[in-house]
């Protein structure tokens, strides 16, 4: 689905920042994928070069058996809409809208779907993460647990390939965290779609089909968190 190979970023300033350093890996479909380290080790950065939002300083990114080197903004706009969801720890909903223009909204931009048919996709994804009932809503009217359900749906709203998320459960508590956790899995089972997660929570961890140690900008398959065996 997503391949890298030999990939580094680097920050060129007076003193040159080597975010990711020379990472090469795979995700298959359907997989379920952590990744984890220390704090300030690079995994969000590699997560935005996976998520195509930030372009590598030397190797090369595949998605869906295109290589992605050398395209334009427009074509990485089009890359990221059709074929990529994101859940991040914030989740960034546009709170003047309702949660169900929130979903559909992805939807209209890539055109595919007439407007009643987008409304109609954003109201089955609703109800498939639990949020019968709660479509007309505000983003600011929904718990924390539920609004990072709607994003999980707004994710999934053009059926992407892979869904990469940056500790998704960051700002939930334990409860909501499990339930965001499973949902996420469950996707992999039930749609054959990858996950990609960067997180700290050794629980959500634990579900995963393989787990990915950063440390530095490099893998380091040895690195493990807290409480995880
Ligand atoms: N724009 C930037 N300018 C300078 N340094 C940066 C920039 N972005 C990231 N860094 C540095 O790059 C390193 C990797 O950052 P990154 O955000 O990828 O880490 P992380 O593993 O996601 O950390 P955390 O677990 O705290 O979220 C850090 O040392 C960070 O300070
Ligand atoms: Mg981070």
């Amino acid at each position: 689905m997503i391949r890298m190979e030999h990939v580094s970023r680097v920050l060129h300033g007076e003193v040159p920042v080597t975010l990711v350093d020379d990472v090469s890996l795979q995700i298959e479909r359907g997989e379920f994928v952590c990744v984890m380290g220390p704090s300030g080790s690079g995994k969000s950065s590699l997560l935005y070069l996976l998520g195509l939002l930030d372009v590598p300083s030397s190797g090369t990114i595949w998605v869906d058996g295109q290589d992605t080197t050398g395209l334009d903004d427009d074509a990485l706009g089009d890359f990221r809409l059709s074929r990529l969801g994101y859940v991040f720890q914030f989740h960034f909903l546009l709170q003047e809208f309702s949660v169900l223009d929130n979903v559909a909204l992805p939807i209209r931009k890539l055109g595919r779907l007439t407007d009643e048919a987008a409304r109609a996709r954003a109201s089955d994804l609703l109800d498939q993460f639990g949020l019968t009932g709660q479509h007309h809503k505000r983003p600011s009217q929904l718990s924390g647990g539920q609004r990072q359900r709607v994003a999980i749906a707004r994710a999934m709203a053009n059926e992407p390939l892979v869904i990469l998320a940056d500790e998704p459960t960051g700002n939930l508590d334990s409860v909501a965290s499990a339930n965001v956790r499973d949902m996420l899995r469950q996707l992999t089972r039930e749609t054959n779609r990858s996950v990609v997660a960067v997180t700290h929570d050794a629980s959500f961890a634990s579900v995963a089909d393989r787990r990915i140690g950063i440390v530095d900008g490099r893998i380091d398959m040895s690195w493990r968190p807290d409480g995880l065996a």
